[in-house]
């Protein structure tokens, strides 16, 4: 039995967090809605794949299966979990019952609801086959808006029901002095979702009044621009809360401590004062010529520099974390004996080292490559540009979201984990898919100049300047394809299991949680004084090698600027 506190909570007998039923109720319906939508993203990502490696699918079947995939991944799998994640960080870490559990329930239903909307939208009507991109004159029904407007206005609900939960943390005395760290991620990533919300209603209202006739046009430009303002911002919520949930799995499966708390929470302050300026890079082959080449150059080349010099930081202090928390747990040997000696077989943690590994290697440095305004020229609109965000928001975001699933499902279901040796390998299955489904799609965009979002590069539908890609083309689909199911087979692996854990998985006691899921004790380790933190050779000599490949990409990129796409040659 778990240690009752009082009828509303309990102490968890593994992390020792007190939990309010509440929350608890709030965070189990948020991940279940979660998990849903990552499940109907992926039945759509079957088709969409489908029809980009071998012509499966008619053009209209795939417009409205990249529809289907980018809105209940992108949109909801990911929104729903930080909202569930809000809700551990703001009660459960810091041991509160949620100022208005009424409120979490509010926005819940609505973004329930929001989603459902936008769902039956794109299913019902063609013109609401609009992904991302969607600017006018491509205009949508006014229930496609209206459901967004939903579930943007639950969000807002839930974003806000966080901050009244930390503001009572701190008048109940609950918690005194500074957030702890992971707390503190998770509020500054609320504080960029308010923001970028708030932009988002610039959007989502004007369209929504125009797509049901009450406006009569809108200005193409000015909305491409606020646009951005919300998209771009949007996917910074969702590195906020990655790197959250990086150092909280540092914390949770080796008792990881970043080397620095002072500069981890600077790097996250970072995040919030130059974020917004990483939008101009989805403005840079903007051809209006609205926006000036000296307003480009100095927010690609300079400003943005701020948000990643923020990446850069975590980019040391989360391995750091591991790093640290081994070295105190004994394993001092040489300069990797804490990687090698790493809790490999937990999933929660060989998902938190790949996620770091393929976001940074992968994801993060295209991020930069493609934000240059030169080298963006290769990038734009080609699937290399999918290639980059798969890399960020599927082997960073949603591999790091499964491995923090992977360590609380057992504590919040109290049950054991149905088929835990599949679950060890679905980490790997899903990393290295999506793995080689972005290094193939980069290589497709940047070397050959293939289009995103066009499903019949095959026979361009009878076009007469259609002609024939290199065989090379072919090849690199493949290995996309390949990727591409192996990452849903990991997917389909992850849901599987997780809903067969809470449905059928065994109950265990307190006693058996213990045993199968705490920390083992630390052994003792005389070099170190508990405040004293070692050194990391380990994660300083991984980040040069990080730093070499960074400089031989960026570098690669602009050999590969003077090169044409061989298009029709
Ligand atoms: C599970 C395996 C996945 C596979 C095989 C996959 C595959 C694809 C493919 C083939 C496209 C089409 C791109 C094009 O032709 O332009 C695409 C688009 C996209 N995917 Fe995925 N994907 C997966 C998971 C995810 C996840 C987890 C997310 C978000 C968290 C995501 C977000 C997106 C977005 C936002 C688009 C672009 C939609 C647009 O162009 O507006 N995908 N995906």
């Amino acid at each position: 039995m778990d240690r009752v506190v009082g009828a509303e909570s309990r102490v968890c007998p593994v992390t020792g967090f007190r939990v309010h039923r509440a929350a608890e109720d709030l965070v189990k319906a948020n991940a279940v809605a979660a998990v849903v939508s990552l499940l109907l993203g992926g039945v759509a990502a079957v088709v969409v794949l489908f029809t980009r490696w071998m012509g499966a699918f008619p053009p209209e079947a795939f417009y409205q299966s990249l529809a289907l995939h980018a809105w209940n991944m992108l949109i909801f799998w990911i929104i729903f979990f930080e909202i569930a994640l809000l809700h551990f960080a703001g009660s459960i870490m810091l041991n509160t019952r949620p100022a208005s559990p009424a409120a979490g329930w509010l926005a819940f239903g609505l973004m329930v609801l929001g989603a459902l909307v936008v769902n039956r939208a794109i299913l019902t009507n063609p013109l609401n086959h609009l992904s991302f991109q969607p600017y006018p004159p491509l205009r949508g029904t006014p229930d496609f808006y209206l459901g967004t407007i939903l579930f943007a206005v639950g969000a807002l609900v839930g974003v806000a029901l966080f901050f009244a939960t930390v503001r009572k943390a701190y008048r109940e005395g609950n918690h005194q002095g500074p957030l702890p760290l992971v707390v503190f991620g998770a509020f500054v990533a609320a504080v960029l979702a308010v923001a970028t919300l708030l932009v988002g209603a610039l959007v989502f209202v004007p369209a929504f009044l125009w797509s049901a006739g009450v406006v009569p046009n809108l200005d193409p430009f000015l909305w491409k621009l606020a646009y951005w303002g919300f998209g771009h911002p949007s996917q910074q919520i969702n590195l906020a809360a990655t790197i959250t949930v990086w150092y909280l799995l540092s914390q949770l499966t080796v008792g990881g401590r970043t080397p620095s708390e002072k500069i981890s929470r600077a790097a996250f302050v970072l995040y919030l004062v130059a974020i917004n300026l990483g939008s101009a890079h989805h403005l840079q082959t903007e051809p209006s010529g609205a926006l000036s080449v000296g307003w480009k150059w100095i927010n690609t080349g300079y400003l943005m520099h701020l948000a990643v010099l923020g990446s850069m930081i975590h980019a040391f202090a989360v391995p750091g974390s591991v790093e640290v928390g081994q070295r105190l747990r004994g394993y001092t040997r040489g300069w990797f004996e804490w990687l090698v000696r790493g809790p490999w077989h937990n999933p929660a943690f060989s998902s938190l080292v790949l996620s770091v590994a393929l976001f940074g290697f992968l994801g993060g440095t295209t991020g930069v490559i493609a934000g240059t305004e030169q080298l963006n020229l290769k990038w734009h609109n080609t699937t290399a540009i999918m290639g980059h965000f798969h890399g960020v928001v599927v082997a960073g975001t949603t591999l790091a979201f499964m491995g923090i699933t992977w360590y609380v499902l057992p504590l919040v279901f109290r049950r054991r984990v149905v088929g835990e040796r599949w679950a060890r390998w679905q980490p790997w299955l899903f990393g290295i898919g999506v793995g080689l489904l972005v290094l193939a799609y980069m290589q497709l965009g940047v070397r050959y100049g293939l289009p995103r979002k066009q499903p019949d590069i095959f026979r361009f539908r009878g076009l007469p300047l259609a002609f024939a890609w290199p065989e090379e083309v072919y090849r690199l689909l493949a290995v996309a394809g390949v990727g591409g199911l192996l990452a849903l087979l990991g997917g389909a692996l992850f849901v599987v299991l997780v809903v067969a854990t809470v449905l059928f998985g065994k109950r265990l006691t307190d006693q058996e949680l213990r045993q199968q899921y705490a920390l083992p004790a630390l052994p003792s380790n005389p070099g170190h004084a508990a405040k004293e933190l070692p050194a990391v050779p380990g994660t300083f000599a991984l980040c040069l090698v990080f730093a070499a490949f960074f400089v031989l990409v960026y570098l690669g990129n602009y050999w590969n600027l003077s090169r044409s796409w061989p298009i029709g040659g």
